[in-house]
């Protein structure tokens, strides 16, 4: 396709801050990315397009990129949500064996065609709320076959639906029930990394993740998983100072980890880690509403180390079960106290830095054309509603979607 859109409020993100926005603005899209993007008065003579459309001054923002999800999982968590509404703990659930275990056992006894369907349902939701990039875990398998499972459907829903996924292996999520007991921890960790270059070896990994907590693997057996990955070249994340300050962070910078996430107990020291290594926060406000987390992510001392600072729905079945990015960037806003162009930048242009991508989250000339068109005055309005859902029009790799 190579089409001009015109007379459109064009929100580039293409400087370091503000929203960068081209008033009756135009974009050049041709083939898959952008060709020229500028004032409406201002299109090139030698301009050469198939079509164009007038946007009538609809608001257009880089297509949103969710950068942490667990997106593919069997059955729900609804019991344990009414456990931990009666005071019940998200630790003292894991400790009991539900949690994250309980998921897992749902996924083993659910067949890869389950795992897709249900997967897919989710994900159009997450697209007809903006998403065109989207990052998805494994971590609820387990063991060999059921990790490779579930980050083989990641990359089947590339195949079937028009977004692009990238998948991060997180078997490090909890000790699988295999290894349970005396040193199963350290056992299971050496069983993971034999894993790593097998699933790598079948092209099923992005990124490799952990969950560093009292309640999952500590920084040796952390660093164990990232020392293996690194030795295949693949980079790293950690799910780090969630419940507890772990210092994580700090670990997940000496390996120049792509991104940190959840953050509530980072505290300076992390802060001045993750600053020099140029990892990215990545916040995650609906898992700390629904755990009904009190202490905030330290954001304004992110912000002043110049940490980049992401947003994502970390949608799974039991700390998030959130499908509305829009929700997320309301959230960040009302909870964390972020602007409303940070939330839009936490779900684009730091997103993808969050996922090691540089081709995309911006509007500039040469990016990868995957755009949101929103019936909207001005950007600020995205984080701004609740629960309105702004029917948008999606453009992915320079071609509109139907959703
Ligand atoms: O990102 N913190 C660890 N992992 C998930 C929750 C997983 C679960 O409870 O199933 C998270 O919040
Ligand atoms: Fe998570």
């Amino acid at each position: 396709m190579s089409k001009l859109f015109r007379h459109a409020t064009v929100v580039t993100l293409s400087t370091q801050e503000g929203w960068s926005i081209i008033s009756d603005g135009a974009i050049w899209v041709n083939d898959d990315h952008i060709q020229w993007v500028g004032k409406d008065s201002s299109i090139p003579l030698s301009a050469a397009y198939d079509s164009e459309e007038d946007l009538e001054g609809a608001v257009v923002t880089p297509g949103l990129i969710d950068c942490h999800t667990h997106l593919i999982y069997g059955g729900d968590r609804t019991e344990e949500f009414e456990e931990r509404l009666k005071g019940v703990s998200y630790a003292e659930i894991a400790h009991g064996g539900g949690g994250i275990l309980s998921t897992v056992r749902a996924t083993r006894a659910s067949s890869s065609e389950v795992l897709l369907e249900s997967a897919k349902k989710r994900l159009l939701s997450l697209m007809q709320e903006g998403i065109t990039t989207i990052e998805i875990k494994s971590g609820y398998g387990l063991s060999l076959d059921s990790e490779a499972t579930c980050l083989r459907v990641a990359r089947q829903l590339a195949i079937e639906l028009p977004v692009s996924v990238r998948t991060t292996c997180l078997a490090a999520h909890t000790i699988a029930p295999e290894f349970s007991g005396e040193g199963g921890g350290d056992s299971y960790v050496e069983a993971v990394c034999h894993w790593l270059p097998l699933l790598d070896a079948e092209g099923l990994l992005d990124a490799v993740d952990g969950f560093c907590e009292e309640i999952a693997f500590n920084r040796q057996q952390i660093r164990r998983i990232f020392s293996t990955a690194q030795r295949l070249g693949i980079p790293v994340k950690l799910h780090a100072e969630q419940l507890s300050n772990q210092h994580g962070a700090e670990l997940a910078a000496e390996f120049g980890a792509l991104s940190c996430d959840h953050l509530e107990y980072l505290d300076t020291a992390g802060i001045k880690a993750i600053a020099k290594s140029g990892t990215v926060a990545v916040l995650l406000p609906s898992a700390f509403y629904a755990i009904r987390e009190k202490q905030c992510p330290p954001v304004s001392d992110l912000r002043a180390a110049g940490v980049p600072i992401a947003l994502a729905t970390d949608h799974n079945p039991g700390t998030s079960p959130c499908l509305s990015p829009l929700l997320i960037m309301n959230m960040a806003c009302i909870l964390f106290r972020m602007t409303p162009e940070e939330a839009l930048r936490g779900m684009t242009v730091n997103a993808a830095r969050a996922l090691g991508l540089s081709d995309r989250g911006k509007i500039v000339t040469g990016s990868r054309a995957d755009l949101a068109i929103w019936p909207l005055d001005h950007p600020r309005e995205l984080a701004y509603g609740i629960g309105q859902h702004p029917q948008c029009r999606l453009i992915v790799g320079g071609k509109e979607v139907s959703l």
